[in-house]
């Protein structure tokens, strides 16, 4: 045997000697000495839920791998639809291989009028964004019955080139609702994100031209964005996908995950923080309300980076270049501020905390023109690669449906009283 470790039930005296392999152990091991005792783990800490081969994650080190690739050269080399390619299928397309992707998502990406007539303009006119997304997604389950048949390797091809292509205009289309703007249909002669980029800002007319600085630079966020493994909203479409519900109710569990604060609704929370905090001199005072248990500094800490979130330095370079062309965001010498404070303080160094990529994303779109209510979704159009991939992966794996123990800390048996005596 290799490498292992061995457990003793001290109330037995009973051993085991259980092999530790790529770095983990199998709990069916551990059961098997101890039936009936769980671990007791509800954020999933020291948990592996999944093998995956989609995404590799080293915290401490800041390393950050798509399908092998590291995240700083694909960010420099690879656009979006490259990497939503890779991330699905496992390997980065050739020429062909990507103008037949391209192709196959824009003629997918057009949304039926009765979505935009019946669904959608049926939310109140300040709806928040991500709400009507994840509404949006779930419904089109109605509209695609076919993707129920989610062990069909060919049917969940078909789904996910949906999703991936009908996101942007979802998303375009929420946000136009919002602001009452008449739709604007897709423009199958552009590239995916400049093509969102119209849906969102263009004439229904035509007549818009896409910056091609702000594309490159949007393009570039969602490649950050794509994917990143067992995260909270990855987690929860893996939960759902599990029971074999159809791929859309699926992503729209994950992107209901993300719409949190403490995951990607961060970006948007970042910002309102930085509004928040009026001035310069407030930024001492800020942190030691932080230090104190009052606020937390969002944008900042993670469950696996214990060091510089890599796709928070590459945004640092992005934000410059985006700022090149919209003129500064007033709130980036705040946000430069802060981390300077936070990043020599004592609290933060000894709790490794760093700022993650929500930090700095917000204010690049936010000078890009997008409302704050749009920051999670542009998130969810990057990420939703990266959920698709997980969901399929599972799916071929054949797993068993998630079914997690408990700790059960309720009352023992006890007899239920008449509605008088209680
Ligand atoms: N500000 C202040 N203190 C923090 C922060 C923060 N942003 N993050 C963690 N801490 C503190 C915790 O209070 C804790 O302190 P303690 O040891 O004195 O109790 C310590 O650092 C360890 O933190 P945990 O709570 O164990 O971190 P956890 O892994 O559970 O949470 C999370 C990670 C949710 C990201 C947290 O850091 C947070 O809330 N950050 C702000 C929100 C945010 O930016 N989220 C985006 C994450 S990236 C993404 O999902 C896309």
């Amino acid at each position: 045997m290799g490498e292992s470790i061995t457990i003793t039930d001290n109330r037995t005296g009973e051993s085991i000697e259980i092999p530790i392999v790529d770095g983990g152990i199998d709990a069916g091991a551990w059961s098997s000495l101890l039936p009936g005792i769980w671990f007791d783990d509800p954020s999933f800490s020291a948990t592996s839920g999944a093998s995956s081969s989609i995404t590799y994650l080293d915290g401490g080190a800041g390393l950050l791998r798509y399908r092998g690739y590291p995240i700083e050269q694909l960010a420099g080399t690879a656009g979006f639809m490259e990497v939503a390619y890779l991330v699905v299928f496992g390997e980065l397309p050739t020429r062909d291989q990507l103008d037949a992707w391209c192709d196959e998502i824009a003629e997918a990406a057009p949304i039926h009028e009765n979505f935009h007539k019946r669904i959608l303009e049926g939310f109140r006119d300040d709806a928040h964004a991500m709400g009507v997304l994840i509404a949006g997604i779930a419904a089109m389950s109605t509209f695609w019955p076919d993707g129920k048949d989610v062990e069909d390797t060919t049917c969940r091809r078909t789904q996910m080139v949906r999703l991936i292509a009908k996101m942007p205009t979802l998303a375009a289309s929420a946000y136009r609702r919002s602001v009452g703007t008449p739709y604007v249909q897709p423009d199958h002669g552009l590239d995916y994100t400049g093509n969102f980029l119209s849906m969102m800002f263009g004439q229904r007319e035509g007549g818009y031209e896409v910056d091609p600085v702000l594309r490159d630079a949007l393009d570039l966020l969602f490649v950050l964005h794509a994917d990143h493994e067992q995260n909270c909203s990855t987690t929860a479409a893996r939960i759902v996908g599990s029971s074999h519900a159809d791929p859309y109710v699926t992503l729209a569990s994950a992107a209901a995950a993300l719409y949190g604060p403490r995951h990607g609704g961060a970006n948007e929370a970042v910002v309102r923080m930085l509004e928040g905090i009026s001035s310069y001199d407030q930024v001492d005072d800020f942190i030691t309300g932080v230090k104190a248990g009052d606020h937390k500094l969002m944008g900042f800490g993670h469950r696996v980076y214990k060091n510089y979130d890599p796709r928070a330095r590459i945004l640092k370079d992005v934000a410059h270049k985006v700022f090149a062309v919209t003129g500064t965001n007033p709130l980036l010498d705040m946000a430069l501020k802060l981390e300077e404070v936070a990043l020599a303080d004592d609290y933060f160094i000894s709790r490794s905390l760093y700022p993650n990529v929500d930090f700095y994303s917000g204010l690049i779109y936010q000078s890009m023109g997008f409302p704050i209510e749009m920051f999670t979704v542009l998130f969810a159009i990057g990420r939703t690669p990266g959920w698709l991939a997980h969901w399929d992966e599972l799916m071929a794996q054949g797993s068993r449906i998630a079914r997690p123990r408990q700790v059960y800390t309720g009352h023992a048996q006890r007899d239920v009283p008449s509605i008088d005596q209680r």
